[in-house]
């Protein structure tokens, strides 16, 4: 039987009209959450991430500080602006737009960001705070995954979950979300990679696989178990010359037959993407109420 999809568009709709009740709400009380957006160089796929995020603001009631630098600007420059918005009351996040080019050293950079105004989640501070389960920022890829979870009734309790990838943004912050004791946990969690000796073996155990390798066709047909739960976090760009843009989206997952197989399978593009700007949308909201005492 043909999977069920699990509609990221509109799990995002509903959780962006509850946070722009609540962003109205705020207003009531003269606090306008703000998000301070670092874009440097013109990566085309950072550009498109950067003015989704603006856009999603926009619509959430959220003031956004956007600045787009240029590819030769200097990582103290660009320091430079993270102490600035570190400063300024008016901004309760700050996101700058990863990868950075090359001669810019990404961990001093990620050091730089006040860790009461780091909504990513990426300070090790906040790393370290979701590790040993203290209140922290998540960061928003692997939160919004869980929240699709969630919000489509899978149990992650108990379940075995494999994810495929191992990176900073996605792998490694969600398997340490999902081991963690709490209402978003207490699953059972293998984590896949490049070295992984095994990949068909490891992946056929699980009731839930995430795809985060950042590679099509990385999870096939033959991988998944029957009724499995597959949540797609890739977005590669393949070349496709009958599109007007010259490629199309694909995940990391063989989609059409691997939705055979299972019960539920998020698509790409509208799956786990629309989540990750809802979430930060969401940190940026609890950032504000942190900074003017408001807890719910
Ligand atoms: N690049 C890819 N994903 C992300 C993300 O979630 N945050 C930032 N800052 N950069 C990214």
């Amino acid at each position: 039987m043909s999977a069920k999809i699990i509609d990221g568009k509109q799990v995002a709709a509903d959780m962006r009209a509850e946070i722009k009740n609540e962003v109205a709400e705020l207003k009531k009380q003269n606090v306008v959450p703000g998000l301070g957006v670092i874009l440097v160089g013109e990566d085309p796929a950072s550009q498109s991430y950067v003015k989704a995020k603006e856009r999603a603001c926009e619509e959430a009631g959220i003031f956004s500080d956007d600045n787009r630098l240029s590819a030769d600007t200097s990582e103290d420059e660009l320091i430079a602006l993270v102490e600035k918005m570190n400063n300024d009351d008016k901004i309760n996040g700050i996101l700058v737009q990863l990868p950075l080019p090359k001669h810019i050293n990404e961990s001093r950079v990620l050091l730089a960001i006040d860790p009461d105004k780091d909504v990513d989640g990426f300070h090790p501070m906040n790393v370290g705070k979701m590790v040993v389960g203290e209140r922290a920022f998540l960061p928003c890829t692997p939160h919004g995954c869980i929240q699709l979870l969630k919000r489509s009734g899978v149990k992650i309790e108990g379940a075995k979950v494999v994810i495929v990838g191992r990176s900073n943004i996605v792998g490694k912050p969600l398997a340490n979300m999902l081991i963690q004791k709490n209402e978003n946990g207490n699953a059972t969690v293998t984590v896949c990679h490049t070295r992984t000796k095994n990949l068909k073996d490891e992946v056929l155990q699980a009731d839930i696989i995430v795809a985060a390798a950042g590679r099509p066709n990385t999870v096939t047909a033959d991988m998944v178990k029957d009724g499995a739960v597959v949540i797609d976090v890739g977005v590669n760009r393949v070349e496709d010359a009958s599109r007007k843009r010259g490629y199309r989206l694909v995940g990391d997952v063989d989609f059409e037959a691997v939705k055979e197989k299972a019960s539920l399978i998020t698509p790409v593009p509208g799956g786990v993407g629309p989540m990750t700007i809802t979430m930060l949308l969401f940190n940026t909201l609890e950032s504000a109420k942190r900074a003017n005492g408001i807890t719910t």
